[in-house]
């Protein structure tokens, strides 16, 4: 058991506090959001994220997880401090770090004791040592000396997979300076001994973006691929089993879709080709990346408004909000942008998402061209077509035949290949897929 304080109660924060508080040690989750703790401490999650409730739950009944808001109190024991805050894009793409910093200054205010520091964060490389000059400050403001570590243990949660992907981890990095601070890291993860990678700092802190960058290309391939094959009669599912059958490439992040969005995976993009700018190296590869998973957003929007030439007055209904399943966050979602373009067209939306509807109505202006449905059933009412941008898997379930005889018209666009067995052609829908053919099209008007 160790006594570990977890500044941030965002996606990383939370889990990795409630995580390690699952593991037997004694954690305190602190953020400055006052009203956020006070729900925390009763049990209220803000925001959606399978199984964290009920482990959050799990450590306050044990009394290993509390939350608090003053750092005074939250450091008073605590001899390791993980520090999990946003690192938004800057308005030049770098990494900002201005929160990272700011939270850093604020504990070297209050550590009363020998204590490791740990970056959970994405940062650009050199940011441990940025973190330490300014702890380092603050200590000789106080004018007290005591010794600190900073290592970096970046994170790779993914949110809807958050809490398992803690408890099952591919890889643990841990990037230190000292066998002191790697003997103090691997005491906090003793269950996954075998799961840790030890590297020297500016690979560890290199590496995440690395990670990211390199399931953003993938995608990005896909994508690619998806278009060739709609304009050569390729068809991208059949492309994908085979590429998953070569171990060398592996069958994972294959899936094409409307774009890859998130709070991650575009941010780090950014964020790499600034710092390659920055470092001198060809920031090429990264441009494209950008550039092309705008171009696939835009070919979904061409795809729309081309099948009915044009939207203005279309009703459509849109399925799934969120950048992904399983999750309320709408961050850099694309069907955030696909909407916006759709309303501007003069199309008529009926959206609806299983968790991310609320969050959603602060994206738009409030108007009647826009209507917020209680259910996929409920959107497709009326509707001309029904565009799925999320592959939540209630929508798998669906009867497609009652659903039909309730649209102006029989018409999916499936930004994400989730009915590709056939069920809405079985009904009678023209069926649009990502990467394959269009099927039963006919023109309308
Ligand atoms: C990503 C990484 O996967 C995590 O390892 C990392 O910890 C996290 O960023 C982070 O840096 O914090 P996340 O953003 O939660 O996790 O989401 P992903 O599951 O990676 O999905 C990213 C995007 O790719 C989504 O828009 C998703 O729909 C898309 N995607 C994913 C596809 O289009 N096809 C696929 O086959 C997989």
């Amino acid at each position: 058991m160790n006594k570990i304080t977890v500044i941030g109660t965002g996606y990383v924060g939370l889990v990795t506090g409630a995580s390690l508080a699952d593991l037997g040690h004694e954690v305190i989750c602190l953020d400055i959001d006052r009203e956020k703790i006070e729900g925390l401490r009763e049990g209220k999650i803000p925001f959606f994220e399978p199984g964290l409730e009920e482990l959050v739950e799990r450590g306050i009944e044990s009394g290993r997880l509390q939350f608090e808001s003053s750092y005074c109190v939250a450091l008073k024991e605590a001899a390791y401090c993980f520090l999990a805050l946003p690192t938004p894009s800057s308005e030049d793409d770098h990494c900002d770090l201005r929160f990272i910093l700011s939270a850093a200054r604020k504990l070297a205010t209050e550590m009363q004791q020998e204590m490791i520091i740990i970056n959970k964060s994405t940062v650009p490389v050199g940011t441990a040592s940025k973190v330490a000059d300014a702890i380092s400050e603050e200590l000789d403001k106080r004018y007290v000396s005591i010794p600190f570590e900073v290592v970096s243990n970046p994170e790779f949660l993914r949110e809807g997979s958050a809490v398992r992907d803690f408890k099952e981890p591919k890889r643990i990095l841990l990037g230190v300076e000292s066998e002191h601070a790697e003997k103090k890291m691997r005491a906090i993860y003793a269950p996954f001994s075998d799961k840790v990678v030890v590297t020297d700092i500016a690979s560890s802190e290199l590496a995440k973006y690395a990670a990211n960058a390199m399931l953003a290309m993938r995608l990005t391939m896909m994508n690619t691929f998806s278009g060739l094959c709609e304009k050569l009669g390729a068809d991208i599912e059949a492309i994908r089993a085979v590429l998953g059958k070569d171990p060398r490439i592996g069958s994972q992040y294959l899936k094409p879709g409307v774009g890859f969005g998130g709070s991650c995976l575009p941010k780090d993009v950014r964020a790499l080709r600034a710092i390659c700018t920055d470092a001198g190296q060809s920031p090429g590869v990264f441009d494209e990346i950008l550039k092309i998973n705008e171009e696939q957003q835009a070919a979904f929007f061409d795809k729309i408004t081309g099948f009915f030439n044009g939207v203005e007055g279309k009703t459509l209904a849109i399925w799934g909000l969120s950048f992904k399943p399983d999750t309320d966050d709408l961050r850099e979602a694309p069907s955030l942008t696909l909407c916006q373009r759709l309303l501007d067209s003069g199309a008529i939306l009926r959206v609806f998402d299983p968790a991310a509807l609320e969050k959603a109505k602060a994206f738009f202006d409030s108007s009647d061209a826009i209507v917020f449905c209680e259910s996929e059933t409920d959107a497709a009412t009326g509707s001309d077509a029904i565009v799925l941008m999320t592959e939540w898997r209630r929508f798998s379930y669906l009867d497609f035949e009652s659903l039909g005889a309730l649209m102006q018209s029989k018409v999916l666009f499936d930004g994400r290949n989730q009915f590709t067995d056939g069920a809405p052609l079985d009904a009678g829908f023209d069926y649009l897929p990502i990467g394959k053919q269009a099927k039963r099209q006919v023109a309308y008007s």
